[in-house]
């Protein structure tokens, strides 16, 4: 931990890394080496931060990065292609797949994508522009594209074609009596996703047909969207909790509830995927409003969260996001990434630099 004294560019330290054969996200040792307290100028005020507020400011670059590679996945194939989500061409067949959910589903794909490459972008520009070094992941972009049709052929940092979706999120927003941060469970609106691998796009053409087999990957999507933007919806206010410069807050308190609106979404159009069974691996998609489901815990209009228990059992059930517990929480959001196989193919290296950059994060505390 002695190379480094100051923060360098991230290409100087990714250098330097790589030749000693490190993979951890470019600026981490130097930033690990800053005294607790630093002066933050900020246009004519200053603002005081830490290395935590700096810690979780890159972790986050770094999922933001991460979302922003699987959305632009997503876009190229089911999205809108134009100059702020350039890339793709589009496929007919998925795209036709995915509108079932809602005839604006290209549109939203595309906005959902342009802002996580928003935040990825501004967070690092902020980090760049107060002399520390911005998130890079580019050495990890080895995952193979899609084959199917639309699709670019470059190398990714995230694999959409092994996924096993945790839908739990569908039941735990409907809950009125249970909530993740008392050790509650919930369970799952499409058990076959929590278990197996499925493509949530088409890995080729021969993907496309028959017709049940690709709406259920569009399906598939559909709740994998919920799935990824519950998990930012959680993990601002979750590490907002241990910020301590009040600007890098406002800046968490900023883009945190855009997840939320993303996430919102999603969990409406999921609800209107449709019933079925794809004949060529029996993944079912059950009818949510039907027996054995139905009720509260999952009819598919409810779109906003449930009240529920929150910090006391003796207080009034409120609506809220959940979980907001922190600890531990940089760790948790990607052990569930990890999980959901977004990661399946990637390097030890891969694995061991955005661990760093969890650890580093879940070490922040507010005020020191
Ligand atoms: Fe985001």
């Amino acid at each position: 931990m002695s190379r480094k004294l100051q923060p360098l560019d991230a290409s100087t330290n990714r250098r330097s890394l790589m030749r000693k054969g490190v993979a951890v996200g470019a600026g981490t040792i130097g930033v690990g080496l800053l005294s607790n307290s630093l002066v933050f100028a900020a246009g004519n005020n200053s603002t005081k931060a830490t290395k935590g507020d700096v810690a979780i400011l890159r972790y986050l670059a770094a999922i933001e990065i991460i979302e922003s590679d699987l959305w632009q996945q997503y876009n190229e194939l089911g999205g809108i292609q134009d100059k702020e989500v350039p890339g793709g061409s589009g496929n007919a067949l998925y795209t036709t797949a995915i509108q079932v959910l809602d005839s604006d589903m290209s549109q939203y794909i595309h906005d959902n994508t342009e802002d996580e490459i928003s935040h990825h972008t501004f967070l690092n520009a902020y980090l760049t522009s107060k002399g520390f070094s911005p998130v890079n992941l580019d050495q990890f972009r080895t995952l193979p594209s899609s084959k199917a049709s639309g699709a670019q052929q470059i190398g990714r940092l995230t694999n959409l074609m092994q996924l096993t979706v945790d839908t739990s999120w569908w039941t735990r927003y409907r809950s009125r009596t249970k909530n993740p941060d008392f050790g509650d469970t919930f369970p799952q609106a499409i058990p076959g996703l929590s278990k197996g691998k499925f493509p949530a796009i088409p890995r080729n053409d021969g993907d496309l047909t028959p017709h049940n087999h690709i709406q259920a990957i569009a399906n598939t999507a559909g709740f994998h969207f919920g799935f990824i933007e519950q998990g930012g919806t959680s993990l601002y206010p979750q590490l907002a909790q241990r910020v301590t410069s009040p600007e890098v807050l406002r800046i968490v308190l900023s883009i945190g509830p855009t997840e939320t609106m993303h996430f919102q979404t999603w969990s409406d159009k999921a609800g209107n995927a449709p019933p079925l069974t794809d004949p060529t691996n029996g993944l079912v998609f059950p009818d949510l409003n039907a027996s054995p489901f139905g009720g509260e815990d999952f009819q598919t209009n409810l779109i906003m969260p449930e009240p529920t228990i929150f910090l006391s059992r003796g207080l009034p059930v409120v609506s809220i996001i959940r979980p907001t517990q922190t600890k531990g929480a940089a760790l948790a959001t990607l052990n569930a990434f990890i999980a959901d196989g977004l990661f399946i193919g990637q390097t030890p290296q891969f694995f061991a630099a955005l661990r760093d950059l969890a650890d580093q994060a879940d070490k922040a505390q507010h005020g020191s």
